[in-house]
């Protein structure tokens, strides 16, 4: 055993570089190999962990009381680097649903299409399975000060974490391009909110700077323990599936976390035995943010440099990302399951979220990324009709309600050169009408 792995439970963080792979132990605090700059990714070994066991001890514990049962991370525990007494930030995140969508479905060509609604969680977004465990890591560093940067979603759910946690909080948002809604879970929080002068990408490299001194802890994604969190996803989908593997897993892509996560977690499922062949997992992105998209393609016509997007555009704000920090694992992950990495249009994006909304269900526009991205990959024969497919809904309807009433109205413009209208095909204007059952009752008919 190496002298930086954690004692009880012998995990350790590892330089993710093939040619570095340095390693440290869990409670060294860093971002970054110090040798060579590389991501970090946390090794746990996986002895005496048997299928069986597994399966029926978390669903065991669904119907237990303790906190950390109730929590559908740390549900899955036996799969995340903490040791068994460690006391825990919760806000009883995960367990999401995974719905049936026959309209999103039917719209995308396919037979069986479920969404795992990952909007569901405590505040309204996926980053709350991630915070949970970087924000328990904050605390037993004895951190005094959790910084992030943010297009409003990572904000929103680390303030709400470090309110719990009791820790200071300082979010840094690019000003003028977050939702109004999720900057107002960050101050209902607590959190100091600093609007910078900048896209996302200018507050990532500031928070990496901040980060530098010993009393604030970064929990971007770019943290590992950001990704443990997240990465249980896996584990509770495929749960929800009954250890069915579906043929695809659709995420959005924009700073390349979720992505990730999904591929460590799916990984470690196989490793374990849980799962007898990995999911392709697709990562998709909004056009005019696609640095991704761009390097996936590059790769496969001319082995290219991966090149940011220096003014990345898009009206999902919450995937307006031109630096993406996590592309290698991202890149790792798409690889090793033979996903895609594509794009889609603000109209395709638009027009997606209206039909995930008309399931009953409904989503912020990063989200629909997935089933704009499905409806295409079924088009273009890479899915077929009768295949399983799951698509990830990363964030709440609500997270972005400007969005939806511009949509339905028809004054949502598009972020080209000559913003145009999008003409939305599932338009539902509210229609004014007379205080008199007559007038109302001639409107239904
Ligand atoms: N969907 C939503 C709703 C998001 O908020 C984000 C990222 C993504 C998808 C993309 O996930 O970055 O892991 O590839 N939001 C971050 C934030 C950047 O600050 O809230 P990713």
């Amino acid at each position: 055993m190496s002298e930086t792995r954690e004692p009880s439970t012998g995990a350790l963080q590892r330089c993710i570089e093939p040619r570095c792979g340095k390693t440290y132990g869990l409670n060294e605090r860093l971002y970054v190999c110090r040798s060579c700059g590389g991501l970090l990714s946390i090794e746990q070994p996986r002895e005496g962990l048997a299928k069986e066991d597994l399966r029926t001890l978390w669903r065991q514990r669904r119907a237990s009381l303790d906190e950390r049962d109730r929590s559908g991370v740390w549900r899955f525990r036996e799969l995340l680097p903490f040791s068994s007494d460690v006391s825990i930030v919760t806000l009883t995140e995960g367990n999401t649903p995974l719905y049936d969508a026959p309209r999103a479905a039917a719209y995308s060509g396919l037979a069986w299409l479920k969404l795992k609604h990952q909007g569901c969680n405590p505040t309204g977004s996926f980053k709350d399975t991630g915070m949970t465990t970087a924000v328990t890591q904050a605390r037993i560093l004895g951190a005094r000060v959790v910084v992030c940067a943010s297009t409003g979603n990572t904000s929103a759910s680390l303030a709400a974490y470090a309110a719990r946690a009791n820790l200071d909080c300082a979010i840094l948002v690019p000003e003028g391009q977050v939702s109004s809604a999720k900057l107002a879970q960050s101050l209902d929080y607590g959190a100091k909110v600093l609007e910078i002068d900048g896209n996302f990408d200018a507050a990532m490299r500031v928070v990496r700077e901040l980060a530098e001194d010993e009393s604030i802890y970064l929990v971007n994604s770019i943290n590992p323990f950001r990704i443990e969190g997240q990465k249980t996803v896996a584990a509770e989908l495929l749960e929800q599936l009954e250890w069915q593997v579906p043929e695809h897993v659709v995420v959005p892509g924009g700073n390349l976390g979720n992505s990730s996560a999904f591929g460590k977690g799916f990984s470690e499922l196989l490793k374990l035995g849980l799962i007898d062949r990995l999911p392709r997992l697709h990562v998709i992105q909004a056009e005019g943010a696609a640095p991704f998209a761009r390097f996936f393609k590059e790769q496969h016509d001319l082995s290219g440099e991966f090149e940011n997007v220096e003014h990345p555009r898009t009206l999902a704000s919450a995937i307006k990302i031109g630096a993406p920090v996590s592309w290698q694992k991202a890149w790792a992950a798409v690889r090793e399951s033979d996903g895609l990495v594509l794009t889609v249009s603000e109209a395709e994006i638009a027009d997606a979220k209206a039909m995930v909304g008309r399931d009953g269900v409904g989503c912020e526009p990063a989200s629909a990324t997935t089933v704009a991205g499905i409806k295409k990959l079924v088009a273009a024969g890479v899915i077929s009709p009768e295949e399983k497919v799951v698509a990830v809904l990363t964030g709440h309807l609500l997270k972005d309600p400007d969005y939806v009433s511009k949509y339905h109205s028809g004054q949502l413009r598009d972020v080209g050169e000559d913003g145009g209208l999008i003409e939305g095909h599932f338009k539902n204007r509210p229609i004014r009408v007379k205080a008199d059952a007559v007038s109302i009752l001639r409107t239904l008919e």
